[in-house]
């Protein structure tokens, strides 16, 4: 893993005519953030070496190095799930990567089902803590020392810092921002209404299938977490509404602007 690890931060590093210092990845709903990144160097996946190829619809699959309002960002362009059947590590190799070219925060994107009765769809949340539900386990096995710890601390995962930053900007902007827990599941079904019930009553605000992973090898390598979701359905209530892939992208689009706005003064600031 180390020299995998290796041989794909070098050969970026080769590509890159600069450093980032800030990663993002780009889930539902902030796609549209790529097109104010400036001097935009692209590199799909299929180019970069060790590197899983996504496939899911909806997301393409490629870096984009540039700078966003002055900062050196790396943003990924599709992420890699665990219900498409990638290993923990595959789903997390790009953070691993990231770290190694010197990234120092991560922001990352979601759609998520609502739980918290106060959510309204096409809400943002600020991911204040998740509860990890992945029946797989990203840092399971031998701990490389390297890497970081073998028992990580998760107190402050998502950064308060970063937390209050966003708060101040979103009050700012005038953007509504709810503020809860994330519940990571491996999907690929939307959750059944016993489900939403069980999972708001462990202490969940919302629900989804991404960013855990990512989040627990961010933390593991030392980097800071800023997390958002948009709530693009809402369960637990009867009756349950329907959910789809489709009503989901929807939403997310509806809110991508405001997501959008939201997350691009905050990198600004940071
Ligand atoms: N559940 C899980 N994942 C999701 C949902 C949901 O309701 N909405 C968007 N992603």
């Amino acid at each position: 893993m180390l020299q995998k690890i290796s041989e794909t931060a070098s050969y970026l590093r080769g590509r890159m005519q600069f450093l980032p210092k800030i990663g993002i990845i780009l889930g539902t709903g902030l796609g549209e953030l790529a097109t104010q990144i400036t001097d935009v160097q692209e590199i799909p996946y299929q180019e970069i070496p060790n590197f899983p190829l996504s496939t899911v619809e909806g997301h393409s699959g490629k870096l984009i190095v540039g700078r966003l309002g002055g900062v050196q960002v790396l943003a990924m362009q599709g992420r890699f799930h665990f219900y498409e059947g990638y290993a923990m590590k595959e789903v997390t190799f790009p953070v691993r990567v990231m770290k190694a070219l010197g990234v120092g925060t991560l922001v990352v994107s979601n759609a998520a089902g609502g739980m918290n009765p106060n959510f309204q769809l096409g809400d943002l949340m600020l991911i204040t803590d998740h509860i990890n539900l992945f029946p797989e386990h990203p840092l399971r096995g031998h701990n490389y020392n390297e890497l970081g710890v073998r028992f990580p601390d998760m107190g402050n995962a998502y950064d308060a810092a970063l937390r209050a930053k966003a708060v101040a900007i979103a009050k700012k902007l005038g953007i509504r921002l709810q503020q809860g827990v994330y519940v990571g599941t491996q999907g690929p079904t939307f959750e059944t209404p016993s489900e939403y019930r069980y999972f708001r009553t462990i202490g969940g605000d919302a629900v989804g299938m991404s960013t855990v992973p990512e989040v627990i090898v961010a933390v593991h390598s030392g980097i800071k977490v800023l997390a958002f979701s948009i709530i693009t359905d809402l369960g637990g209530f009867e009756p349950t509404p329907e959910v789809s892939h489709e009503e989901v992208q929807r939403v997310a689009n509806e809110a991508q602007p405001r997501m959008t706005r939201l997350v691009a003064e905050v990198i600004r600031d940071l």
